[in-house]
């Protein structure tokens, strides 16, 4: 909560944060975080509480993340993660992104202009 109020609510925010609604129950925040290059890039993350894990819920907000994202201007969108968070690497890989590692980190970079 702290960090997602630090980014998007203080008086300059940085990022977007959407909270994930299950049965109208939160149960998780993702967010989107413009990246100041010039490829049009922003930044992705999600997560989600454990016990709602594992049943379809990131795949669909990573989705609708694609989209917001779109709709943003976006062109191309990054999600870091490590190298044992297998659910998050099939996720990503699920949607088209390529994965590249290094060490324990894990970065998933997808072409917006190249998935529906
Ligand atoms: C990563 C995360 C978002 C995935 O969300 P989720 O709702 O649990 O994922 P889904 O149920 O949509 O499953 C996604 C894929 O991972 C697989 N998966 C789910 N849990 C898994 C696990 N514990 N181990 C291995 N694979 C798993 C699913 O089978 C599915 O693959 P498939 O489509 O090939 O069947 C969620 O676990 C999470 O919030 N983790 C903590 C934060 C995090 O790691 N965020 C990712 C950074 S971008």
């Amino acid at each position: 909560m702290r960090f997602h109020r630090s980014r998007s609510l203080s008086a300059k925010p940085v990022q977007a944060t959407y909270a994930i609604l299950v049965k109208e129950k939160v149960v998780g925040a993702a967010r989107l975080f413009p990246l100041t290059d010039a490829g049009r890039a922003v930044e992705a993350g999600v997560w989600i509480g454990r016990t709602h894990r594992g049943s379809g819920v990131g795949g669909a907000v990573l989705r609708q993340l694609l989209d917001l994202a779109r709709a943003g201007g976006a062109q191309r969108l990054v999600a870091s993660t490590t190298a044992g968070n297998t659910a998050a690497q099939r996720l990503l890989a699920t949607l088209g992104a390529s994965l590249t590692w290094d060490g324990d980190a894990v970065t998933a970079r997808l072409n917006l202009l190249d998935v529906d």
